[in-house]
């Protein structure tokens, strides 16, 4: 493929694009309730502490990783060492990763389809909290509705790549994300007019920090990683569809904003709503599908809100699929030379194939644990404790001691163009602190 037709036509298309890779159902599904159970503001800060000081260094190298060789995630390890061939395990590694994460989380993502369709139905309106609650576990535990919600997630995702980077995930990042921030505004002013939206600002901004635990601070790094998608060669792919002139460390930093407001914002949402209707903001992973909907049920017009909310969360998974699917397809495409479509479906019916087990493991598959987890959790678990803190370990470790400083320095300068003022507090942060991190984060999951 020319180079010049390979990437995203613009920096503000190749920003939503990747920012719709990280904004997703970890911002407005898992970082609510992550808040909630973490002391709030404390959690906020600790978490905006980690973004800023190694997210966005993390995104920078692998930009720096998928730009320098143009290539997806295995064929740019594989060009970045030519000696060492070792190395392309780790594109490999990313390919895995992706593919356990998009097994689980669409699932997630399947029931925003669900819960769209109920609520602008009406089928959420009018019912007690235990019906809300009886409700969510009768779908998730259905054989059948959770499978096929699924599987049609992951034929519009599918959909959305075969029409290339481009005219598929360009374009619709660059429609989807701003529908999603003018849905999340109005979203904040209906939470902000609420009774006891300061209640619930001061829990999300006040930092409680004795609520704080070690484990809080871990989950708050993890979440970090997690959210920004960094580790498994997602932004090693976007990274290389960005144009040559673009300056990484200004994208890394927009998509970061991006990713930061959206959890923040989904905060100012959730909280004054769930404080001015009596609920628990430490309500876990059931927050957005339990507890929401019992905060729309007691507000005017809730099933409208209801309704685009769900619509919302629904819009961020959508981004994110895509650029799931995508460290996969751009994978086949380039180096086993299939068509764009060939690619989309047969990784869209792989996916699906270890997907299912997922879905099911809510319902018929409850009791089918590995190592006391049902496979849900299982692929939860180990891709957010082990897979990512190891590719992104691998990855510091490669691009920080075993890839020469210059030739990072000339991409990150664009070759000299850009001044690079930070470049040595970066580069001190690719080789020493991020690696440290990852390491205690790993050890954590590891021991914990
Ligand atoms: N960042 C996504 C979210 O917050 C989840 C995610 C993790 C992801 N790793 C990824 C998305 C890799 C795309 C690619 O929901």
């Amino acid at each position: 493929m020319a180079n010049e037709t390979r990437g995203f036509t613009s920096n503000i298309g190749a920003i939503l694009a990747a920012a719709g890779g990280a904004v997703g159902l970890g911002n407005i599904w898992r970082y609510p309730y992550m808040l909630g159970q973490n002391g709030g503001g404390a959690f906020l800060l600790v978490n905006m502490f980690f973004v800023l000081m190694i997210g966005i260094p993390l995104m920078m190298s692998e930009f720096v990783i998928g730009r320098r060789t143009q290539s997806n995630v295995v064929g740019a390890y594989r060009k970045m060492s030519p000696d060492h061939k070792g190395w392309t395990v780790l594109g490999y590694f990313g390919i895995i990763a992706a593919v356990l994460i998009y097994a689980f989380y669409s699932v997630v993502a399947g029931w925003t389809l669900n819960y769209i369709v109920m609520a602008s139905t009406g089928h959420l309106s009018g019912l007690e909290p235990a019906e809300v609650s009886e409700a969510f576990s009768a779908f998730t535990s259905h054989s059948f509705w959770p499978v096929l919600c699924q599987l049609l997630f992951l034929a519009l995702t599918a959909l959305v790549i075969t029409f290339g980077v481009q005219k598929g995930i360009e374009k619709v990042s660059k429609i989807l994300m701003p529908v999603l921030f003018i849905l999340l505004l109005l979203m904040c002013v209906r939470s902000l007019t609420l009774p006891a939206a300061s209640e619930g600002l001061s829990f999300l901004f006040r930092p409680d920090f004795s609520k704080l635990t070690g484990q809080g601070v871990l989950g708050a790094l993890g979440q970090s990683f997690f959210s920004l998608s960094l580790g498994m060669g997602a932004m090693v792919t976007y990274g290389s569809y960005i144009r040559k002139e673009d300056s990484l460390f200004k994208t890394s930093l927009w998509i970061s904003i991006c990713d930061l407001m959206v959890a923040i914002l989904a905060g100012v949402v959730i909280f004054p709503a769930v404080f001015s209707f009596g609920m628990d903001p430490a309500g876990g992973p059931q927050l957005v599908y339990v507890v929401l909907p019992n905060v729309f049920n007691s507000m005017p017009m809730g099933g409208v809100f209801a309704a685009i909310f769900f619509l919302l969360l629904g819009i961020a998974a959508l981004t994110s699929t895509i650029s799931l699917q995508e460290i996969v397809v751009a994978f086949t495409v380039e180096e086993l030379h299939w068509s764009r479509r060939k690619s989309s479906i047969i990784s869209m019916l792989v996916v699906f194939f270890i997907g299912v087990f997922c879905a099911l493991s809510f319902g018929v598959l409850k009791d089918a644990t590995i190592f006391g987890h049902t496979v849900f959790e299982f692929f939860d678990m180990i891709t957010a404790s082990y897979l990512m803190p190891i590719g992104a370990l691998a990855m510091t470790i490669f691009l920080g001691w075993f890839f020469p400083k210059v030739e990072i320095k000339d991409e990150i300068t664009n070759g000299g163009t850009l001044k690079g003022k930070l470049f040595e507090l970066y580069y001190f942060i690719l080789r020493y602190v991020a690696p440290l991190a990852l390491l205690v984060i790993l050890i954590s999951g590891i021991v914990g």
